[in-house]
């Protein structure tokens, strides 16, 4: 049996240390009048010396498990969603768990299934894909769904092309099969790729970067995109993933409430309204105080909207991303 599946609470968190585009300006040769006009960026959060993207996803986690009223016993699976995790080994969702008090050896009833993720800025969609699977088969299961991302630690403040765009950020949700307190349904989700463009972006650092002891790191340890045409792959996915999701399940996008896309450029997200013929009312932004922040886009966009009052539970959202892999898709909460 196909269990409904719930998200029952929401929470985010932002690094409070601010990175302005004035800020940049010190580093870099660029301006806000640039950074503003192409990307509608003006200030960016970076994680402190010593935080890491499991210590932002905790606390996301933490007010998400607290506005569902699922204390952190109960949780039954961790996802992380990151491109930017703590460690390759173990996983953030595991440092996670362990911050949470959480331990399968004693004194728990259940077990705890604990997995990190990369479907880079994507990863948030395709984390409520696994999540609804898991959900949809274990009517008992509580997962705590987190995304999280430390993505100044792999920016190249040298580059220009780069560094102005990124910044650091999580967000969390539970999602159960249980509608107590229930905020949305996820409704559908449809999940994409084309490994064919894997070149356009990457974040390095990992096992092909071949470092040794001693050795200076080189551009491949950070983040590089062919930007023009990551943007163009960009509209034209997430305008096109959110049209079939929608056609998939008999609607319209004048059934919908909002629209919130990845936050990766203010220039896209129009883009992408204007493709779908949406008022600029129902297209949710707020990269112009985040930049992008890869996976954490959606659920701190999500808080974000529901604090400035644009999104209450049980309105019809619908959630689109695009990212490295190149990876996109798209979710229905009603
Ligand atoms: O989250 C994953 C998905 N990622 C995205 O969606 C990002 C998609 N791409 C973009 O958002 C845009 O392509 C960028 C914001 C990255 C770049 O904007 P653009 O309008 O495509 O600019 P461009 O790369 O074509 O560069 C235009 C000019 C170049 O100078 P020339 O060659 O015309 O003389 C760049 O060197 O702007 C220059 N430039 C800058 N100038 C000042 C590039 N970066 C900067 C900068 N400040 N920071």
């Amino acid at each position: 049996m196909n269990h409904p599946c719930y998200i029952c609470g929401l929470g985010s968190f932002i690094p409070s240390r601010v990175m302005t585009n004035h800020d940049l300006e010190k580093l870099v040769e660029t301006s806000d009048e640039w950074i503003s006009t192409r990307t509608g960026i003006k200030e960016r959060h970076i994680l402190d010396d010593g935080v890491n993207p499991s210590d932002c996803g905790l606390e996301a986690a933490r007010a998400a498990l607290a506005e569902a009223g699922v204390a952190p016993e109960e949780v039954t699976h961790i996802f992380v969603a990151t491109c930017t995790p703590d460690y390759l080994c173990p996983s953030t969702a595991c440092v996670i768990a362990g911050k949470l008090g959480l331990s399968s050896l004693e004194g728990r009833k259940g077990d705890v299934m604990c997995l990190d993720f990369n479907a880079a800025c994507t990863g948030f969609v395709y984390g409520l894909e696994l999540a609804r699977s898991i959900v949809q088969m274990h009517e008992d299961a509580v997962v705590l769904l987190v995304a999280t991302e430390g993505l100044s630690r792999r920016t190249n403040f040298t580059d220009r092309t780069t560094c102005v765009l990124f910044g650091d950020a999580a967000g969390a949700v539970v999602l159960r099969s249980s509608d107590r307190n229930a905020l949305w349904q996820v409704r559908d989700v449809v999940c994409s790729s084309d490994g064919s463009l894997h070149d356009l972006i990457k974040i390095g650092g990992g096992s092909a970067c071949n470092i040794k002891e001693g050795d200076t790191v080189g551009p491949d340890w950070f983040i590089s995109m062919q930007g023009m045409a990551v943007f163009k792959h960009a509209v034209r996915s997430m305008a096109d993933e959110s049209q079939r999701i929608l056609e998939r399940n008999g609607m319209s996008f004048e059934d919908l409430d909002l629209f919130i896309p990845h936050q990766a450029n203010l220039r896209i997200i129009k883009a992408v309204g204007e493709r779908l013929g949406l008022d600029e009312s129902h297209v949710f932004s707020n990269v112009q105080h985040y930049g992008n922040t890869s996976a954490a886009t959606l659920p701190v966009a999500m808080e974000d909207a529901r604090r400035t009052g644009a999104l209450k539970p049980g309105m019809k959202v619908l959630l689109t991303s695009f990212g490295g892999g190149m990876t996109w898709g798209s979710a229905l909460l009603v």
